[in-house]
């Protein structure tokens, strides 16, 4: 049996690990060892995924909680520290860009475990974002990439990893998307009172976004507008939450505009199926979108998942409220034709288990 230590933390990441963990757990020689840094601690942005994706408790809970990006990190790294060590993996297992993804990948690099990074070579080229820089990081002391997609396969060649270390594994989030996808009802809907495709979803949580006083206000006011003619629904990051709380921002306005708080993931799954349109400064909500065949309105300057941008299904409008209202127009009047298979065929979680397995084998013979 092979020691897989997965470090997750951050609620997309119980979310791509869900798909992965299934997989290695029909995996003979797997044996999976999931380390919750706490990065994520409220129950609705935590414990509901790993409830209702069946992803088995974390053997270590860090309890990390909220900080600074130093500090956080920082303590994430000292108590991984002590879990490879009393742990000793033969792999660390990391997924996307989060703090947590960071922490995970030094530690396993400076004590000579293998890393494997899925979501490998996504890039947005700003590193205004700390994600970009966890990012790159990541990447750079992994041992195996599984890049979700070919432009992120060609971002990685580009910064000169060798071909030998990239898996064009396909994403994760097509695999979750269709396997609980399949399991929900639409019961939700009526629970929140809205109708089929008669609803724009939306979120917003992006550093970018919130920590800007005039880009938050001035998405909420274009959201508050497109809900004079079609209710919006807002499940709100609790990041979001707070500082509108602290800004003493009110929702005044008479039209259709509804905040809720963070929903689990088939509630999601459920609004995005049966939305008209999405808004969002998500990584993960732009591409549910194009698997739910739903136009999407980004509300960022740049986006890691191009394709969308580049097939038509996604405008990049920023913080720009002519560009948002425009863009919800433009959809409404032509929806975009949804075709390909930009993000792989539903299987990247096999392809990621069986890729380690040989990984594995190769770099620390058999066993
Ligand atoms: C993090 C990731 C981001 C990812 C997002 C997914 C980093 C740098 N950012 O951003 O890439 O898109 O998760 O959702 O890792 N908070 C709570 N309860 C919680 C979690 C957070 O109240 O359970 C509040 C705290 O005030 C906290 C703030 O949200 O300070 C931000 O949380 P943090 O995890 O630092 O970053 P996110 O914005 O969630
Ligand atoms: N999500 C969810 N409930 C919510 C908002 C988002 O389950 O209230 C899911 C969403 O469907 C997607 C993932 O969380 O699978 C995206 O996470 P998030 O937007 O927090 O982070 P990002 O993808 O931008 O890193």
């Amino acid at each position: 049996m092979k020691k897989i230590l997965t470090v997750v933390g951050a609620r997309p990441q119980f979310i791509k690990a869900a798909v992965v963990s299934r997989a290695l757990r029909g995996a003979s020689w797997a044996n999976e060892v999931i380390v919750h840094t706490g990065q994520h601690y409220d129950p609705d942005m935590s414990d509901v995924f790993f409830s209702e994706m069946d992803i088995p408790k974390p053997a270590h809970n860090l309890e990390i909680g909220s900080g600074n990006h130093g500090a956080q990190t920082g303590r994430m790294m000292q108590a991984i520290e002590e879990v490879c060590l009393t742990e000793k993996p033969e792999c660390v297992l990391v997924y996307g860009d989060t703090n947590s993804t960071l922490a995970g990948a030094l530690v396993a690099a400076k004590l000579h475990i293998p890393v494997a990074h899925v979501e490998a070579g996504l890039r947005s080229f700003n590193k205004q974002m700390p994600e970009e820089i966890n990012r790159i990081c990541t990447d750079h002391v992994s041992d195996l990439l599984f890049a979700p997609t070919e432009t992120a396969r060609k971002n990685l060649l580009r910064e000169g990893f060798s071909d030998a270390k990239i898996a064009l594994s396909g994403d994760v989030m097509l695999d979750a998307a269709l396997f609980y996808g399949e399991r929900i009802t639409s019961d939700y809907l009526k629970t929140i009172g809205v109708e089929p495709q008669g609803y724009v979803l939306a979120t917003i949580h992006r550093a970018e976004n919130t920590d800007s006083p005039e880009r938050l206000a001035t998405i909420l006011d274009a959201l508050a507008e497109i809900s004079k003619r079609i209710p919006v629904i807002l499940p709100l990051h609790p990041r979001t939450r707070k500082l509108l709380e602290q800004r003493s921002w009110s929702n005044p306005r008479p039209q259709d505009l509804r905040i809720i708080n963070p929903i689990g993931y088939l509630q999601m799954v459920c609004l995005e199926k049966n939305c008209h349109m999405i808004a969002t400064d998500s990584g993960g909500v732009q591409k549910e979108a194009y698997f739910f065949q739903k136009p999407c309105i980004t509300l960022r300057d740049e986006t890691e998942w191009v394709e969308l941008v580049d097939a038509g299904y996604n405008r990049l409008v920023g913080a720009n409220s002519d560009a948002i209202l425009a863009a919800h127009h433009a959809f409404t009047s032509q929806r975009p034709v949804f075709s390909g298979n930009l993000y792989g065929t539903g299987s990247a979680g096999k392809f990621i288990t069986d890729k380690l397995r040989l990984f594995l084998q190769e770099n620390l013979g058999h066993g």
